[in-house]
C-alpha cells in the first residue's frame, strides 16, 4: 500500500534522519487515514503497518526463544595499557597482516536482536542469558526509529539479523522520572534501568509513551553485503537502520587513544547514555581467524569510562524515616556540577556505610555518578584534612521525626524507628500502601490529601478512613466536592476487595502480594492466621523464618487488634469467598506447573488463579523441577525443544482441567 509505504518513510525521516519534511499535523493526519482504510479493509491488515506502532496490550508472558548465534558479551577494560596489549595480540593473532578497527561508541542500553526476513522484521529478542532470551517484538514494534518494513530496492539481504542497543534518550528518561516524582512512583536509577523494565513492560502502549530509540551496530546473515564490519552497517544504514554517525575506521593505537580521548568528554553532549567505546577489528574474514574466547570474541573489546568524580564540601548529615521506619542518612553537600546535573544531596545507605567513610563535618568528600541518578560519597578527600577537622558525622540514637530510641534487628543493616503507631512518617508511608492500587486501590487519595488529612487530625491509622465523610475530605470546598465523592465511593467499594489484597494492604513486614496469597490459601481468615503458631507459619512451602517471625509479631501487637477489630465492623473482608473457598483443593500440591502457549477455556491468569487455589505452583521457565507444562496452542518451540529434552510431560487444557475437577 502506496500510504504505509509514505507513512514508513515519513518515520525514518524523522526518527533516523532527524529531518521530517512534513508536520507532526499532517503525519498523524495520514496515519488517521490509513487506520480508516485498515479498518475498512480487514483483509489487508499487517502487523508491520505503522499503524500498529500503538499496539494493544500484551496479555502472554514474553516466550523464550533460542538465539540463532549466540549473542557474546564484549571483555571490558578500564586502562589503556589493556587497549595496547589488545591492539597487540591482534597484530600477533593476524599475523602481520594489515588489518583496521572500527571505534564505536558503547551505548548504554539493553541488546536487542532484530529479525528481518523479506524486508519485514519479523522478531526481536532481548540477550537474556546470550543462548536464550525474550521475545518482545510486539514492544519492539512501537520504537519509531526501528523499521517495520525496509524500503523496497536498497538492497537489503532476504534474510538477516541485526543486533543493537535499546535506549531510552535522556530527555525522555528525565521526562519520565519527573512525571514519577509528580506521581510519587519509583524513580528508575538510570536511562538503562528504565529503557529494560519499559521494554519488558507487558502493556505496548505503555512502551509506545515512552519514547525509546536504538542503534544498530552489529549485522549478521549469510548474505551480508561487505566483508568490512564498518561498511555492513554503513549499508544497513540506507536500508533505513539508525546506525551512529560517530564510528570511524582507524589503523594505529594513536588514533585509537585519540578517539577515546575525545569521546570521553564530548559524550556527555549526546543524546543517550554511553558507558566506553568498542574497538572492533574491522574484516569479518579476520574476525573469524581470530576467534573467541569461551565468553567473548578476541576480535573486539571494550573500554569503559571511569564514572565522573568531584570534590565538594559536606555540610549536614541528615536522616529520613521510610514507612517501615528504616533510617536513612543522607549528606547534604556544598552545591557541585557532576556529569551534567548539579549535585547537593547524596544518600549514605546505612550505619555502617557511613562509619566507613569516618565522615566530619566541612571535610571535603569525593562524589562520583556512575550510571546511577544518585550519586555516591566514595571518600574523604584527604588531602584537604585539617587538625581543626570538624566533628564526627554520627549515627542519631532517636527518631528524628518522634523521638523513639531506635532499634535494630539482627541480621539487618537498617536501624529502625519502632514506634509504629506514633511515628508520623510511618503512620502515613503505611495509609499509601493501604490505599495503593495493588492494595485496596483507593487509588483517588494521593500522598498530598493524606499529608493533609493527617495535618488536620482527621486520620492517625487505615481503620480512620472508613470514617471519613465527603465534608471531612472536601473540608467544605465547593471545587474539592466531586472528588470528594468519588475518594468516599473508592473507600466503599474496597470494602469488596478480596481477602488476599486486604492482607497485603496491612503492610506486614515482608508480606508481599505474593507472601498474601500463600497465606490466605492456607489459612483461610484472619482468625485462624492470628492463631497460627511459628511452626503452623513455617510449615507452609515458601514462608520462610523471617516472614513467620514478622506475622508472629504483628498479631501480637494489641494496637494491630484493634485495628483488625475496627475494619471488621466497616465490612472489609478477612476471609476467604465462600466460592473461592469451595473451589479449592489440593489436587495439585508439590508441582511446579509452567504454562505456555494460548489458551481457549480460560484466559492465562485464570489458569495461574486455578494452580493457586490447587495447591500448585507457577512458574515462568522449564527445569528439571518442573513437574509438567500446561500447554495451549502454538507453544514456543524453544519452550517445546527443552521440555522434550528434559522428558517433562506436556499436559493440554481439558487434560488439566480434567485434573483438578471434582470426579
Ligand atoms: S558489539 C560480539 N558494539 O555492550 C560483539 N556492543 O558486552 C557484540 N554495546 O552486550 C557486541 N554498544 O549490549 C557492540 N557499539 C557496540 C555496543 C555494544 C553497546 C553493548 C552490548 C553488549 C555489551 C558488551
Amino acid at each position: 500500500m502506496e500510504l504505509r509505504k509514505e507513512l514508513h518513510k515519513h518515520n525514518y525521516n524523522y526518527y533516523v534522519l532527524n529531518a521530517p519534511v512534513i508536520s507532526d499535523q499532517e503525519f498523524d493526519r495520514l496515519l488517521r487515514e490509513l487506520s480508516d482504510l485498515e479498518s475498512l479493509h480487514p483483509e489487508l491488515a499487517d502487523p508491520n503497518s505503522p499503524t500498529q506502532r500503538v499496539g494493544s496490550d500484551l496479555n502472554q508472558e514474553f516466550e523464550t526463544v533460542l538465539h540463532e548465534r549466540p549473542m557474546l558479551s564484549l571483555s571490558n577494560t578500564y586502562n589503556k595499557g589493556e587497549v595496547a596489549e589488545f591492539y597487540e595480540r591482534v597484530r600477533e593473532g593476524l599475523a602481520g597482516e594489515d588489518f583496521e578497527i572500527s571505534c564505536e561508541l558503547k551505548f548504554d542500553g539493553l541488546s536487542i536482536s532484530l529479525h528481518y526476513e523479506n524486508g519485514a522484521l519479523v522478531r526481536a529478542v532481548t540477550r537474556g542469558d546470550g543462548i536464550q532470551g525474550d521475545d518482545v517484538t510486539a514492544n519492539v514494534r512501537t520504537i519509531r526509529s526501528i523499521p517495520l518494513q525496509l524500503a523496497p530496492g536498497t538492497g537489503w539481504p532476504q534474510v538477516f539479523e541485526i543486533r543493537g542497543e535499546i535506549l531510552m534518550p535522556w530527555a525522555s528518561f528525565e521526562a519520565l522520572n519527573r512525571e514519577r516524582e509528580l506521581r510519587e512512583e519509583p524513580l528508575f536509577a538510570n536511562p538503562r534501568n528504565a529503557a529494560s523494565g519499559t521494554l519488558k513492560s507487558k502493556q505496548t502502549a505503555v512502551v509506545a509513551q515512552r519514547k525509546l530509540d536504538a542503534y544498530l551496530y552489529y549485522l549478521l546473515g549469510d548474505e551480508i553485503p561487505s566483508d568490512g564490519h564498518y561498511e555492513n552497517l554503513q549499508a544497513a544504514r540506507s536500508w533505513g537502520f539508525q546506525v551512529s554517525q560517530h564510528m570511524q575506521k582507524v589503523r594505529t593505537l594513536d588514533e585509537i587513544n585519540a578517539y577515546i580521548d575525545y569521546w570521553d568528554t564530548e559524550r556527555k553532549n549526546l543524546p543517550v547514555a554511553t558507558d566506553g567505546i568498542v574497538l572492533k577489528v574491522n574484516s569479518l574474514r579476520q574476525q573469524r581467524a581470530l576467534g573467541m574466547t569461551a565468553k567473548s570474541p578476541r576480535w573486539a573489546i571494550a573500554y569503559k569510562f571511569q564514572a565522573e568524580q568531584q570534590s565538594t564540601i559536606l555540610r549536614e548529615v541528615t536522616f529520613q524515616v521510610g514507612r517501615t521506619g528504616a533510617v536513612t542518612p543522607v549528606a547534604n553537600m556544598e552545591p557541585v556540577q557532576l556529569s551534567g546535573t548539579i549535585v547537593r544531596r547524596a544518600t549514605l545507605h546505612n550505619a555502617d556505610f557511613m562509619a566507613g567513610l569516618n565522615l566530619h563535618l566541612g571535610d571535603h568528600v569525593l562524589v562520583e555518578k556512575g550510571g546511577e541518578i544518585i550519586p555516591k560519597i566514595v571518600a574523604v578527600d584527604e588531602a584537604f584534612i585539617t587538625p581543626d577537622r570538624g566533628p564526627r558525622v554520627e549515627f542519631i540514637k532517636r527518631c528524628p521525626e518522634c523521638g523513639t530510641e531506635l532499634v535494630r534487628f539482627p541480621g539487618e543493616a537498617a536501624w529502625y524507628c519502632p514506634n509504629e503507631s506514633g511515628c508520623p512518617p510511618q503512620i502515613k508511608g503505611r495509609i499509601e500502601h493501604f490505599v495503593s492500587r495493588r492494595a485496596m486501590n483507593i487509588d483517588t487519595l494521593g500522598p498530598e490529601t493524606i499529608d493533609d488529612l493527617y495535618a488536620r487530625g482527621l486520620i492517625h491509622n487505615i481503620a480512620d478512613l472508613y470514617d471519613l465523610s465527603v465534608d471531612q475530605l472536601s473540608g467544605f470546598n465547593d471545587s474539592r466536592i466531586r472528588s470528594a465523592r468519588k475518594t468516599i465511593k473508592a473507600i466503599d467499594d474496597s470494602r469488596q476487595v478480596p481477602f488476599d489484597r486486604v492482607l497485603f494492604a496491612l503492610g506486614i513486614r515482608f508480606v508481599g502480594e505474593t507472601v498474601a496469597k500463600i497465606l490466605t490459601q492456607r489459612f483461610h481468615d484472619i482468625d485462624s492466621l492470628s492463631r497460627a503458631s511459628l511452626d503452623d507459619l513455617l510449615a507452609v512451602n515458601t514462608i520462610g523464618q523471617a516472614i513467620a517471625e514478622s506475622v508472629i509479631r504483628w498479631f501480637a501487637d494489641m494496637d494491630n487488634i484493634f485495628l483488625l477489630e475496627r475494619l471488621r465492623s466497616h465490612g472489609l473482608q478477612f476471609s476467604l469467598s465462600d466460592e473461592r473457598l469451595a473451589a479449592q483443593s489440593d489436587r495439585l500440591a508439590g508441582k511446579t506447573i509452567v504454562i505456555s502457549g494460548v489458551f481457549t477455556h480460560h484466559s492465562r491468569d485464570e489458569y495461574k488463579a486455578l494452580i493457586e487455589q490447587h495447591g500448585g505452583h507457577n512458574t515462568g521457565s522449564i527445569s528439571a523441577k518442573t513437574s509438567f507444562i500446561l500447554a495451549g496452542d502454538n507453544m514456543g518451540p524453544a519452550k517445546l525443544e527443552k521440555a522434550q529434552k528434559l522428558g517433562i510431560a506436556i499436559i493440554s487444557e481439558d487434560e488439566f482441567l480434567q485434573m483438578i475437577s471434582a470426579e
